[in-house]
């Protein structure tokens, strides 16, 4: 099952099984079907946030189940909610287009929609956390549909539950709601030009400009969006370099830039074989052409290296290796 055109890095791989899922159904027959054969079970959505290997043993499932609907309000906002396999960008804009705010800052996101809450997506500001209602997701383990509200979620920075049981729980549908009245979140270096007055549309448009300046397109030069987390650190860690932007966080650690920490290594635009550290944002690593799963963990492995060699600083990989 060819998996080269299901992964946004464009990385030859192959998997020995694979299966679409198109409803709910279809994920109990798959996880049925991996249990007897006795094989792991990995679900990718977009493909926008996978290291694939080239052989990937065990059964691969594309999520695919679509749809989405206005399904109500409450206090405070309308309940939107979207199945698992709908491209997150798409329904960022289909909001927008209908006159919802609130998902805006989170425009041009790679992926879809079952896989935002398990990193919690973030961009300009907001994270997903920040709109979320609840969720369904079949437990493979249990054989059961069951629901998550946001507690259940643990969602913390690039975190949530369902990133420390991987492989458990295959999310089915997220439920968000959009703040009513509206109000513009425009924090972010860029967006802070933007009147306070300013409407949504407006909003999510100024993000896709930020993000087309930014950050390479995937469909032209294959990557996974940002590769490592921002670190957090002790205030002391932060105290110790030298330069770079610091946010500080609410309980008195320090997150730092890792663009920043990549760039003072004099890694930016670095190549190691067809693999790349990006040269227009030093987060972003990019297959130029033909690079493989090993090209890209030896180049991550480098660049983790240098950061640790120079500033002490361990860098968390975001994309999950399959
Ligand atoms: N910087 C450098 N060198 C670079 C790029 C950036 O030194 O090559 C420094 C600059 O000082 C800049 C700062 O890093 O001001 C922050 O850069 P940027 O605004 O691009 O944000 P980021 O921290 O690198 C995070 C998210 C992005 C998200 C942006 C905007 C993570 C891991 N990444 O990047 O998310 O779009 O903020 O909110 O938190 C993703 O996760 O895939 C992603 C693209």
């Amino acid at each position: 099952f060819d998996l080269t055109d299901h992964n946004t890095f464009g990385l030859g791989s192959r998997a020995q099984y694979g299966a679409v899922v198109a409803g709910t159904e279809d994920i109990e027959a798959i996880v049925e079907f991996a249990a007897s054969e006795r094989l792991p079970l990995h679900v990718i959505g977009g493909g926008s946030n996978v290291l694939l290997r080239e052989r990937i043993e065990g059964v691969v499932a594309l999520m695919a189940i679509k749809g989405r609907h206005v399904i109500g309000r409450q206090d405070g906002g309308v309940l939107v909610k979207a199945e698992a396999g709908e491209d997150w960008p798409d329904f960022v804009e289909w909001a927008v287009r209908q006159g919802f705010g609130g998902l805006e800052n989170l425009a041009g996101i790679p992926g879809t929609v079952g896989a935002a809450p398990v990193q919690n997506i973030g961009a300009y500001g907001v994270e997903l956390k920040d709109r979320f209602q609840c969720l369904t997701a079949y437990d493979c383990l249990e054989r059961t549909v069951c629901s998550f509200g946001p507690e259940d979620c643990r969602f913390a920075y690039r975190h949530s539950a369902f990133k420390e049981v991987p492989g458990r729980y295959v999310i089915l549908d997220v439920t968000l709601v959009l703040p009513e009245p509206w109000q513009p979140i425009l924090g972010y270096k860029g967006l802070d030009s933007l009147p306070a007055d300013t409407d949504v549309l407006t909003v999510m448009e100024r993000v896709l400009e930020l993000r087309r300046g930014k950050l390479p397109d995937w469909r032209v030069l294959g990557n996974a969006g940002s590769f490592f987390h921002n670190p957090i650190v002790a205030a002391e860690v932060a105290e110790g370099i030298a330069g770079g932007p610091r946010y500080p966080q609410a309980d008195g650690r320090v997150k730092l830039s890792a663009a920043w920490l990549i760039e003072a290594c004099g890694l930016k635009g670095m190549r190691q074989g067809e693999a790349g550290v990006h040269e227009g944002h030093a987060l972003i690593l990019v297959n130029h052409g033909k690079a493989t799963y090993s090209d890209l963990d030896r180049l991550a492995s480098t660049v983790q290296a240098a950061v640790k060699e120079r500033f002490g600083v361990d860098l968390v990989r975001e994309p999950i290796a399959v």
